[in-house]
């Protein structure tokens, strides 16, 4: 069992489509641990980008992230964090495989609808950098527990 966090960016929030996004992890399995829906200030999307700062890309990313809210999510389950980069699909929606979010609803590059984290240890930081430990909750679906914290 781990822990994941995944993002629906602002173009799939004002496209409307939280429900389709959030009803894609669930019906995989996944349980929602934590959820808030927050716009992005320039210093939160240079914490969050850290590692993209410097980037040719970022000043497009930045905009992108600012001009609207995103949905923040922690999701468990097992193989949470593969489970959501395979629904999620490539980060370049023209190299994303049909069915994924990316292809279904991505325009482009930079808005590519949906972010997710890439290893056990970003899953951490970026759980961590929007939830408080007593955000995250843990509960029995009518399955099995499927959320643990980390
Ligand atoms: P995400 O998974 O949120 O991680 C970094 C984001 O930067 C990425 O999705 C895209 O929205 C954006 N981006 C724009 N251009 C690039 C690029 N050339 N390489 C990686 N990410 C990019």
């Amino acid at each position: 069992m781990e822990m994941t966090f995944a993002m629906i960016k602002p173009n799939a929030v004002k496209s409307g489509l939280i429900g389709r996004i959030i009803d894609r992890y669930e019906s995989a399995g996944l349980v929602v641990c934590a959820v808030k829906m927050h716009q992005m200030t320039s210093a939160d999307a240079r914490g969050f980008y850290a590692e993209h700062v410097e980037k040719p890309f970022f000043a497009e990313l930045e905009a992108y992230m600012t001009k609207g809210p995103s949905v923040m999510l922690a999701l468990g389950g097992e193989n949470a964090i593969a489970k959501v980069r395979a629904i999620n699909g490539a980060t370049n929606p023209a190299k994303a495989e049909p069915g994924t979010l990316r292809y279904d609803y991505a325009p482009s590059m930079t808005e590519n609808v949906v972010h997710s984290s890439d290893s056990p240890a970003s899953a951490d930081r970026e759980i961590h950098f929007w939830f408080k430990d007593e955000e995250l909750y843990a509960y029995e679906t009518a399955s099995k527990k499927a959320c643990c914290i980390l």
